[in-house]
């Protein structure tokens, strides 16, 4: 069913970085009926109390974008974790949503999904051909397990649950903790430092030369709205730019947005990863929706909107 003004949706993770992305394109757009809770009003692990609110408030819509989230690290780490929450937190959803009657909904799974060693650009009909890169398995089982729930509620009841693939986001309330970030913050907020102590050095993991694609938030937020508005209930669907870089220009990218002069050191003793993570956009190119936010402009507005940023500090 297409979303209205007049929908009550439901934004799950609505403080997180995508949640918080798709409450303002929603409010921009107009709709004004949105349920938003945050995990201390309930818990998402808690199946009797999500099961409750969606039998109450039966929303016409439902965005998934609450998960388990993390970088390299914290998904290698605390893989239970990340299996578990994740499974729990999506099953809990879908089935709930299925059984209060909600015919459509919306599925953020991740464009770690696909197989380590894919052909690029990376086409949907690539799930499940191949082994997955083994430090974020426990993830994309997990995310995997949704996109199949989600495609199993359509074939068995009808249902339209569609799931979209995003790249690796950065905007606003990203998270910049070195322990646990993605690629994007954890160089702006690097570099940001090494600006504020002077350093004339900044040292970058890896070799510099894999490729990467980054999509502003804000963009995929659109995305979604726009499947969304269209009553999209079909296949699996990347979102991304179309376009990537390698991990070098990214960070003379970022160099120059924070403005440190120094110069990048590359660390090659930490390792690169796969070489290149590309989405194929053909199909949501086909469905009426391309990025527009530029990587620098991008950057630029995530690093003004980080929670270490200061007039003084970008002067
Ligand atoms: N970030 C990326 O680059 C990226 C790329 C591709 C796909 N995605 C997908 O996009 C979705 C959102 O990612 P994000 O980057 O926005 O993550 P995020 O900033 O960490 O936001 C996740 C949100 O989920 C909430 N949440 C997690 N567990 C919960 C629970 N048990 N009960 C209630 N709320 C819970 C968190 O609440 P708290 O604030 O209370 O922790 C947070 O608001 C995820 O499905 C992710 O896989 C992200």
């Amino acid at each position: 069913m297409p979303l209205h003004k007049s929908s009550k949706v439901f934004v799950t993770g609505h403080r997180g970085m995508v949640g918080s992305a798709l409450v303002r394109n929603l409010r921009s757009r107009g709709f004004n009926n949105l349920l938003l809770r945050t995990r201390s009003e309930f818990d998402l692990l808690d199946q009797q109390a999500v099961h409750a609110f969606l039998a109450e408030h039966k929303p016409d819509y439902i965005f998934l974008a609450a998960a388990k989230v993390g970088g390299i690290q914290a998904n290698d780490r605390y893989r239970a974790d990340f299996l578990y929450q994740n499974l729990q937190l999506e099953s809990n959803l879908i089935h709930g949503a299925h059984m209060a009657g909600v015919q459509s909904l919306m599925f953020l799974a991740s464009s770690c999904i696909y197989p380590r060693d894919c052909p690029q650009p990376i086409k949907e009909e690539y799930l499940l051909t191949g082994p997955l890169e083994s430090t974020n398995e426990p993830y994309a089982i997990a995310k995997i397990a949704g996109i199949k729930l989600c495609e199993s509620f359509n074939q068995q009841f009808g249902r339209q649950y569609v799931s979209v693939m995003p790249t690796n986001l950065y905007g606003p309330n990203d998270n910049y903790d070195l322990e646990n970030s993605h690629v994007l913050p954890a160089l702006i907020r690097k570099a940001h430092e090494a600006k504020l102590r002077g350093d004339h050095e900044y040292v970058v993991w890896g070799s510099g030369t894999p490729r990467r694609e980054f999509l502003y938030v804000d963009d995929l937020a659109d995305a979604c709205v726009h499947l969304a508005e269209q009553g999209y209930g079909g296949p699996l669907v990347n979102i991304g730019t179309g376009e990537d870089v390698t991990i070098r220009e990214l960070a003379e990218t970022v160099m120059r947005v924070v403005g440190f002069d120094g110069r990048v050191v590359y660390d090659r003793t930490k390792p690169d990863g796969t070489p290149r993570k590309w989405l194929d956009v053909q199909r949501l190119a086909a469905l009426g929706w391309r990025a527009t936010t530029p990587l620098k402009e991008g950057i630029q507005k995530a690093y003004e909107a980080a929670p270490f940023f200061t007039q003084a500090a970008s002067a």
